[in-house]
């Protein structure tokens, strides 16, 4: 039955109510790719928490999550948090061979200095930060090692080429590695395309968790050589969410207080990198956000029309009258930084099972589980409230929704939002 869902069509939901809320998003469902530097910041898993709440609620789809650090440990963790959400199935993928270092560290600007994680060490797995391990023996998964996932360029180029032209917005969130191997991907049997042709066709943007300007952890940390030869030449529209405005936008004790750090995989790991009932700053957050809702009421562009340049030590310079083949923007924060941490906050606050609030997303869940789970995409043996499965009538029924049927259209009323479904 829930194959006869064709479309959920936002500019109805507009059209019926008139009441899709100012942060609302529309429920197309749009399609990201997740790339992350996953091991001791708190960031992360936050990032990768709120892209399955969204995925939850139904407005996006993560195609995958690729781990540019290449610890044995990051993908489980991964998953476990995709877990919890229900998301059991994303695909993952790291660079072989997978190792217990973190990665070759690069100290800033200047020359490789190794890095200490004795803050965030667990003294049985001295190698790793603290949650990456704890994660995946912590909380229930499947993946059990890095070893068992698939390539990085693997992976990008098979979502990409079974993706629809202009349908994917990749989050990198971390360092290039796989995204510089994936440019520069030959033809081969997944694909006659390039990696790069690949991208122009299927990519509509990439959002960038670093500046346009100066220096960026995410661009110097690891090897510049990597985010400068994917962002010099990328061919679609790029966007970066600076580091500043991350840095402004601090929360976690909500999280840690008001959440069960047993159940919850997220609230766990920033309970054990930051500590309870303590805020941090949150960039990656801040980009995932864009990624998945755009300029939404947080958001404006600021520095449009020109474009980026990368030196080769990672500094960006943005030339206001080189004109880019195509869009390059970097955004600056519209609303109060305290507002925006109290969203995406309450965004973690919300637990796989419960309901939607409107005030947090017109959309009303995704149908990702797999059939026989009881659920409708809120992990396992949720409350389930909307989730819109249609009965064999072909009126939508579940939880607090109630139904109308208009000529061969079927309005879903759930909380004074409407979603519209069309059946065949
Ligand atoms: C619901 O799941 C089916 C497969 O079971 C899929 O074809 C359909 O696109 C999904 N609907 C939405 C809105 O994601
Ligand atoms: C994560 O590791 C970096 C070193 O790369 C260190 O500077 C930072 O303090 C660590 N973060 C946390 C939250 O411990
Ligand atoms: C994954 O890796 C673990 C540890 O190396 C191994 O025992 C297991 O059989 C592998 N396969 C799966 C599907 O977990
Ligand atoms: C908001 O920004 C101010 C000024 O930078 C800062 O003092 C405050 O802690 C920030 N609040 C939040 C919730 O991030
Ligand atoms: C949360 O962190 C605090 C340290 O800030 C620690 O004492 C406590 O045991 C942690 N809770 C859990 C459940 O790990
Ligand atoms: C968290 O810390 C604040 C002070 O910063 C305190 O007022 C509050 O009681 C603490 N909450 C918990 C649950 O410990
Ligand atoms: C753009 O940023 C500059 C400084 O970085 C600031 O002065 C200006 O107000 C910003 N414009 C917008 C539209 O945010
Ligand atoms: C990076 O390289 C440029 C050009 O050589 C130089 O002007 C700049 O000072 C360098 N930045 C750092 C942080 O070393
Ligand atoms: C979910 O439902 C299954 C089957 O009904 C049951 O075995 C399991 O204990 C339930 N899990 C939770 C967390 O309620």
């Amino acid at each position: 039955m829930r194959g006869s869902v064709l479309l959920r069509a936002a500019s109805a939901v507009a059209t019926f109510t008139g009441a899709v809320s100012a942060t609302g998003g529309f429920c197309v469902r749009k399609k990201v790719i997740i790339d992350t530097d996953f091991y001791n910041f708190s960031d992360d898993p936050n990032a990768i928490g709120i892209a399955n709440a969204f995925m939850s609620w139904g407005e996006i789809e993560v195609l995958g999550v690729i781990s540019d650090i290449r610890s044995r440990y990051a993908p489980p963790a991964i998953d476990a948090i995709n877990t919890f959400y229900g998301h059991p199935d994303i695909p993952l993928a790291i660079s072989k061979p997978v190792d217990n270092s973190v990665y070759t560290p690069r100290n800033s600007f200047s020359a490789y200095t190794p890095l200490t994680f004795q803050k965030t060490q667990d003294p049985l797995y001295t190698e790793y930060p603290a949650y990456v391990d704890q994660l995946s023996q912590r909380f229930p998964e499947d993946t059990n090692d890095g070893e068992n996932t698939t390539d990085p360029v693997t992976l990008y180029r098979t979502l990409l080429s079974k993706a629809p032209d202009n349908s994917v917005t990749i989050a990198a969130i971390g360092f290039f590695d796989a995204l510089y191997l994936l440019v520069d991907s030959k033809p081969d049997a997944i694909s006659p395309l390039t990696g790069l042709e690949l991208i122009k066709r299927k990519v509509t943007e990439l959002v960038v968790q670093a500046a346009g300007t100066g220096t960026s952890f995410n661009i110097v940390r690891h090897n510049p050589l990597y985010p400068t030869h994917v962002l010099n030449q990328w061919p679609t529209k790029l966007t970066f969410v600076p580091g500043f405005i991350g840095s402004s936008v601090r929360w976690g004790s909500r999280l840690t207080t008001e959440v069960d750090l047993q159940k919850n995989p997220v609230a766990w790991a920033f309970n054990t990198t930051i500590g309870y009932n303590k805020t941090h700053q949150s960039w990656d957050p801040t980009a995932i956000y864009y990624a998945i809702r755009g300029l939404d009421d947080v958001y404006v562009y600021n520095k449009t029309g020109g474009s980026v340049f990368f030196m080769p030590n990672g500094t960006a310079i943005w030339r206001d009258n080189v004109p880019p083949t195509a869009p390059q923007n970097w955004v600056n924060l519209k609303i109060s930084n305290v507002t925006f941490a109290g969203r995406l906050e309450g965004i973690l606050l919300w637990q796989p099972g419960s309901a939607i609030s409107p005030a947090q997303s017109s959309c009303t869940g995704d149908n990702s589980t797999k059939p026989g789970s009881g659920g409708s995409g809120y992990g396992g043996n949720a409350t389930v409230t909307g989730g819109g499965r249609p009965t064999p009538t072909g009126a939508i029924s579940s939880g607090s929704e109630r139904s109308i049927s208009i000529g061969g259209l079927t309005v879903a009323v759930i909380a004074g939002i409407v979603g519209m479904y069309l059946y065949t």
